[in-house]
């Protein structure tokens, strides 16, 4: 049972929206987002910081929320996965070029990882193949092999004026290789411009 004199207040402003809460100081902010928020697009798989699925910016700065108490994050600024999008009808660019370049498959890993991403991009528009590999080192995925997870940020970088590519189909279909048809650069396909090199994460697993 929950002794009230225990309970803590605090103040978070989550995708740009500002909560008060009432909460135990044991509560992890991983579910305080799912739980107290309704806020599921944060994933939680291993629980102790392994596996990346809880990544959340706080701050700006990328942070295992399974790893953090809420109070922790009182007064910050938090952006989940759900606080990417411009609306509930668009993509942001990295979400729409994951889904133009295959970049999941089950899913489960995928909020984790794009908010990687999304700070990987902000912080280096540009990265090389092997700056985003590493920047997926803390993000592990057992479905992708990783390839189109790379392709994916690459397709992002590449595209930065994407942000006003919108959720809807494009209407000149697709005609040759490479091409995404969603108004994003033609790709290198997988063994092309380097994918799929020794030191690739996931690769030899
Ligand atoms: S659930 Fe947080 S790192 Fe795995
Ligand atoms: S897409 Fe299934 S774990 Fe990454």
């Amino acid at each position: 049972m929950t002794d009230a004199s225990t309970m803590v207040e605090v103040r978070v402003t989550v995708n740009g929206r500002a909560y008060t809460r009432t909460v135990e100081p044991r509560l992890l902010l991983s579910d305080f987002l799912r739980h107290e928020l309704g806020l599921t697009g944060t994933h939680v798989g291993c629980e102790h910081g392994v596996c990346g699925a809880c990544t959340i910016l706080v701050d700006e700065d990328t942070a295992r929320s399974c790893l953090m108490f809420v109070v922790q994050a009182d007064g910050c600024a938090i952006t989940t996965v759900e606080g990417l999008a411009p609306s509930e009808s668009e993509l942001s660019p990295l979400q729409d070029a994951f889904w133009t370049a295959h970049g999941l498959q089950c899913g489960f890993c995928t909020p984790g990882i794009l908010i990687s991403m999304e700070a990987l991009l902000r912080e280096n528009p540009s990265p090389t193949d092997d700056e985003i590999r590493a920047g997926l080192s803390g993000n592990l995925c057992r479905c992708t092999g990783y390839q189109n997870i790379v392709k994916a940020v690459r397709l992002a970088s590449l595209a930065p004026q994407a942000s006003d590519v919108a959720l809807t189909p494009d209407p000149s279909p697709t005609s040759g290789r490479g091409e995404t048809g969603r108004g994003l650069p033609p790709l290198p396909l997988v063994g092309e411009g380097g994918w799929g090199g020794e030191g690739s994460p996931g690769a030899g697993s």
